[in-house]
């Protein structure tokens, strides 16, 4: 295995740490907080052997690569919001989740200062405009670096319909729609990640199957590395166990469900 020899000044100008331990010896493994050095100084074409990193020791983009390479897939929050002047801003982010269901959350984060984060702060509202595959060029056009001012609505050719319980719009096209409240701003990184309340909820028939979402139905696109999308792929059903039902008294491994 390549390891980056000590002394070899870190890309964002940290010391990279001494090669005291190697990532194939199992004592270091076995001691929490033993300094295993990183095993490659860029990303190589091709890893001769497991690849070992302390994310500081890489540029902050390659890094990017390898987290948005390894966090998959990522569901796209298209985000539209108002800006307090009412200029429409619409724009997709993949660092995306729902966090809670009591009421229900949802959390974004902007990378930097955007757009859409200053209109959340003006106004504490936003609508998730969710993306299913018949929507993927619209959303990615509007990932296009308008400047602050220009409506991406009017760019990418999509009609505003009116939330229910907020002012900024929502794309009509989009076949779900999450209305959001801001309740927490936190820095986090380089980023800025945004929690929300969802207040109101908005799902057009043909997602629903049998009292559910349908995901086939539904169709949703998602965010790989780089320029890289992936819709569902097949879908399958595994029952959770229970200790007391299906687990207890019995071996390792025996328990294990298989899916349908
Ligand atoms: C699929 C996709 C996902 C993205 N996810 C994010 C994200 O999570 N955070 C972010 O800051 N930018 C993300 N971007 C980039 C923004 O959409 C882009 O910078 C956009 O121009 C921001 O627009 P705004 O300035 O109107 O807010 C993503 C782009 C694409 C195409």
């Amino acid at each position: 295995m390549t390891t980056w020899p000590a002394g070899q000044g870190g890309q964002r100008g940290r010391t990279p740490v001494r090669a005291t331990a190697y990532a194939s010896d199992d004592s270091a493994r076995q001691r929490p907080g033993t300094p295993v050095a990183s095993s490659h100084p860029e990303p190589p074409t091709e890893l001769d052997g497991p690849l070992e990193l302390d994310p500081g020791d890489w540029r902050a983009r390659d890094v990017y690569f390898l987290m948005t390479g390894l966090v998959i897939p990522r569901p796209i929050a298209w985000v539209s919001t108002r800006s307090a002047d009412g200029v429409r801003n619409l724009a997709p982010h993949s660092y995306f989740q729902a966090v809670s269901n009591d009421p229900p959350h949802v959390v974004f984060a902007s990378t930097g200062v955007k757009d859409t984060l200053r209109n959340v702060r003006e106004t504490g509202e936003f609508v998730v405009n969710l993306v299913s595959a018949d929507l993927v060029e619209p959303m990615n056009f509007t990932a296009t670096d308008f400047p602050p001012g220009e409506d991406e609505f009017t760019w990418a050719g999509l009609t505003e319909t009116a939330a229910h319980r907020v002012a900024a719009p929502r794309v009509a096209e989009a076949h779900a729609h999450l209305e959001c409240e801001l309740r927490q701003e936190v820095a986090v990184g380089n980023g800025n990640l945004v929690i929300a309340e969802v207040v109101h909820v908005h799902v057009a028939p043909d997602l629903w199957r049998e009292g559910r979402i349908d995901p086939e139905a539904y169709d949703p696109v998602c965010r790989l590395a780089g320029t890289s999308y992936a819709t569902l792929g097949e879908v399958f059903k595994l029952p959770r166990p229970s200790w007391e039902r299906d687990v207890r008294g019995t071996g390792p491994g025996e328990a294990i469900p298989r899916r349908d």
